[in-house]
């Protein structure tokens, strides 16, 4: 969970090695969280984020939607970097 000014907002966070892909948690077509459960963000195929609500699919690597309501929109990105083996963000 985030604060900022305007209230506070939770994040997706995934990391691959030193890759790491961070995005705000609100879907583009309605503004809800993604997941179906407490941190469970993935289709069955484990390739797309999902959204629970209507099934659209995010590519982890630019949360660009590939299929669903929202199709041809994006999560919103949030800048993050591994270092010394731990994961910032800059909220
Ligand atoms: S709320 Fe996410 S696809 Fe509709």
């Amino acid at each position: 969970m985030v604060l900022d000014d305007g209230g506070e907002f939770s994040l997706i966070v995934v990391r691959e090695g030193d890759l790491v892909f961070v995005y705000r948690n609100r879907c583009p077509h309605t503004g809800i969280n993604l997941e179906w459960q407490p941190d469970r963000f993935f289709d069955l195929g484990g390739a797309f984020l999902q959204c629970a609500t209507h099934g659209a699919l995010f590519r982890l690597e630019d949360g660009y939607c590939v299929r669903g309501p929202c199709a041809g929109d994006s999560l919103e990105s949030v800048s993050a970097w591994v270092i010394e083996g731990q994961v910032v963000v800059d909220a």
